[in-house]
């Protein structure tokens, strides 16, 4: 059995921000020289909380999964597909569905969680509470080993395992119990300080122009303690800084460090420097992104290869099943 394999999955929520490009695509980017790695767009993750709002979703895989490309997510390497495109998830997913108690589903803490988070809709579907069991489905189905996921994915991982336990139980050792890659990732603020997210509309995009990116850097919550020019400022109180000194040489962090607690340069001219070096950080990302853009079947492209290399496995996968279940 392949001990090496990985599975994770993105909903697809349109462009991706510098959040997701210090979370999960940097990690996913290591990820893929060392294992072999099967990368998904989430559509029908997506119908769990977006079911009467559908008209954006496939635009929004196009949109992300380009992201992922221009970043370095490559195809020669790993499977990138969408979920929708390989049937077999659908079909694990409902043979899963006979064994998974409803409990199981109901103590899940983030479906409690969501339910009253997005109060506005209503959540109280079949699909909403399978969330975990079509995601153990996404994961099993590929015999994946481990599953590179944040903290607010741990209680659905831990549901998986349970699920692949409880069929090899049942019917008989078919799955290994996937297991979590913890990805410890830097929380990115946004514009006002808060956590970067698209909702908040304080997010930098990796699809905007290199101006925009200046416009927003320059908009940036600084030390909100240094009222004056010429009070003495502290970068580690200050949002701009805590988003752009990973860009910053070792000499412009320090000079900055220098500078600001002295009172030696205003916020204007400080963030003018962070956002240059953020700008030309992104610079290559873009190029490659406007020349993905230049041939819009590309996506589409390499979408239908990975698509048909996913079933592939999948189809092997489920023959597995069909004769434990002998169904
Ligand atoms: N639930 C994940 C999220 O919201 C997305 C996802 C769906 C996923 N299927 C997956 C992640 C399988 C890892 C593996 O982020
Ligand atoms: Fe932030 Fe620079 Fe202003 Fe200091 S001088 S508070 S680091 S923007």
């Amino acid at each position: 059995m392949n001990n090496r394999r990985i599975v994770s999955g993105m909903r697809p929520t349109g462009k991706l921000h510098l959040g997701h490009f210090h979370g999960v695509l940097a990690n996913w980017l290591e990820l893929q020289s060392k294992y072999e790695c099967f990368f998904f767009a989430a559509d029908w993750h997506s119908l769990t909380t977006e079911y009467n709002n559908t008209d954006g979703i496939r635009e929004s895989i196009s949109d992300m999964v380009l992201d992922w490309i221009a970043f370095g997510i490559d195809p020669r390497k790993s499977v990138i597909f969408c979920q929708s495109t390989v049937h077999q998830h659908a079909e694990l997913n409902l043979i899963l569905s006979m064994i998974t108690p409803v409990s199981w589903l109901e103590r899940n803490p983030t479906y409690k969680e969501m339910q009253d988070n997005l109060a506005a809709k209503d959540l109280s579907t079949f699909g909403f509470l399978g969330y975990p069991v079509l995601m153990a489905a996404d994961i099993i189905l590929y015999k994946a080993t481990r599953v590179p996921v944040g903290h607010d994915q741990l209680p659905h991982l831990e549901i998986t395992r349970e699920i692949a336990r409880r069929f090899n139980y049942l019917y008989g050792e078919v799955f290994p119990e996937p297991e979590a890659l913890l990805t410890e990732t830097p929380k990115v603020l946004g514009l006002d300080g808060r956590k970067m997210s698209k909702s908040y509309g304080n997010a930098i995009f990796l699809s905007e122009t290199a101006d925009e990116t200046r416009k927003k850097v320059m908009s940036m919550v600084t030390d909100t303690q240094r009222v004056r020019r010429s009070d003495p400022g502290d970068p580690d109180r200050c949002v701009a800084y805590s988003l752009n000194n990973v860009y910053l040489s070792e000499q412009q962090k320090e000079e900055i460090n220098v500078a600001c607690r002295g009172a030696q340069i205003g916020c204007v001219d400080c963030k003018k420097i962070q956002a240059e070096a953020l700008v030309t950080a992104l610079e290559p990302f873009r190029c490659r992104r406007a020349e993905l853009t230049a041939n819009p079947s590309m996506v589409d492209d390499i979408l239908a290869d990975g698509s048909r290399r996913a079933a592939i496995q999948a189809s092997e996968t489920m023959k597995h099943v069909r004769e434990a279940i002998k169904v």
